[in-house]
């Protein structure tokens, strides 16, 4: 039988990844490569971000490669590289980019990426015309994917991007792990968690055991901090092992007592090529502070980039699968300028192409926690956030020893 050309055969098609690693961008990565390859295309690799379009390039060829998508963080290597001008960086780039893109005849970009990186992205398909297809990534889970959830007969915009379920799954299990340290010596652990301006991992904590927990998206001013400090102080008393666990956003907002100002936590002066600067640090903070002025013994702990180190998980790799499935759509009706995304929050089974679909990338930009997740009076997520999250994530099954024994007296 005679063989029919596969449709887009001569075409070449490149991936890049840009901005922080999560343990889903190989997975990505595989998945868009091998349904490509079905597809026709020669498939390229970018290294570094945007970084592998400048000067004479450094690109790969993934096709016929093996490639191992359970592996965490990416092969392609990542970089925080703009091209377009920044307050770092005023050199204009993108003239390199496009000759680099003719140099090695790439008909195709996809840019695995958050707000940063597909952003950029946008912008040189809406001013150059070059075929770009975004892909959503993030442990952050801030990137607006207008996910819908269906709670209780509400709509809930809300978000899943790949990177998240992997992360939330390495939070809970550190906090569920912390907990028997914290138990031993009758602590509060003020628990650190990435996450820039949106406390989306930061809730994920209370399925590893964490009960309260502060989220950038609430500030705390003076008298929210007194009022905190009480219901810390309220809720160590009633608990029966005399231990909490709270876990806190990295760029929560807190009144620091001296300047009398509210502010973020920095790591250091430094900002990227996008002008984000680094945050770390309010743990410690808020754990000197609740010693200090409760007279509890509290510890910080940072839980740093163990979020998004290691293996892909389950609900990421089917994620991933599954967007891949939609790229395949957008490519043969040359659907570009878009970025493949789930309808509404699902649970794994139901992770399918038919509850995909595409936004504009010129409708990406950042989706903080929404207000109906979190209550801002107890300081805890609601349960609108717990049915979130229980469908991306199986509670951890963390470890507990109910002890009670009679005390002995002489
Ligand atoms: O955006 C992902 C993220 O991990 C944030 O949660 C965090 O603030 C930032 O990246 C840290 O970036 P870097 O890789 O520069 O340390």
């Amino acid at each position: 039988m005679k063989q029919k050309s596969k449709i887009f055969k001569g075409k070449t098609l490149a991936i890049l990844s840009g901005g922080g690693d999560t343990p889903a961008i190989n997975s990505s990565i595989e998945s868009i490569k091998n349904r490509a390859s079905l597809l026709g295309f020669k498939v390229y690799g970018i290294r570094q971000g945007w970084k592998g379009l400048l000067g004479n390039g450094d690109i790969v060829d993934l096709s016929n490669q093996a490639y191992n998508g359970w592996y965490g963080g990416t092969a392609l290597r990542s970089s925080r590289t703009n091209p377009f001008p920044s307050k770092k960086n005023p050199e204009n780039r993108v003239p390199q980019i496009l000759q680099n893109l003719k140099r090695y005849k790439i008909d195709v970009l996809v840019t695995i990426g958050g707000d940063d990186t597909n952003g950029a992205a946008k912008r040189l398909y809406e001013t150059e015309g070059i075929p770009v297809i975004g892909f959503p990534k993030t442990i952050d889970n801030d990137l607006r994917t207008r996910t819908m959830h269906y709670y209780k007969g509400k709509e809930i915009e809300a978000v899943l991007c790949p990177g998240f379920p992997s992360a939330a799954r390495a939070i809970t299990e550190f906090t569920a792990n912390i907990k028997t340290t914290a138990e031993s010596h009758s602590r509060i652990i003020v628990l650190e968690v990435m996450g820039r301006n949106a406390g989306w991992l930061t809730g994920t904590a209370i399925f590893g055991s964490a009960d309260m927990a502060l989220v950038p998206e609430f500030e705390i001013t003076k008298e929210r901090k007194d009022f905190f400090l009480e219901t810390v102080k309220e809720a160590y008393m009633d608990s029966k092992k005399k231990t909490l666990i709270i876990p806190v956003s990295e760029g929560v907002r807190w009144y620091d007592d001296i300047s009398g100002k509210v502010d973020v936590v920095y790591a250091s002066s430094e900002v990227d090529e996008y002008g984000h600067p680094r945050f770390g640090g309010i743990s410690g903070v808020i754990a000197s502070e609740i010693s200090n002025k409760l007279g509890i013994e509290a510890r910080a702990q940072i839980t740093g980039y163990y979020a998004r180190a290691g293996t892909c998980r389950k609900y990421d790799r089917r994620l991933t699968e599954t967007l891949a499935d939609k790229v395949v759509d957008l490519l043969l009706r040359e659907d570009y300028g878009q970025m493949p995304v789930m309808k509404k929050i699902v649970s794994f089974p139901e992770l399918e192409e038919y509850n995909t679909t595409s936004i504009d990338m010129g409708d990406i930009g950042n989706r903080p926690l929404p207000d109906v997740y979190y209550d801002v009076e107890k300081f805890r997520f609601t349960d609108a956030y717990i049915d979130f999250l229980s469908k991306i994530l199986k509670r951890q099954r963390y470890e507990d020893f109910e002890y009670d024994f009679p005390v002995v007296i002489p």
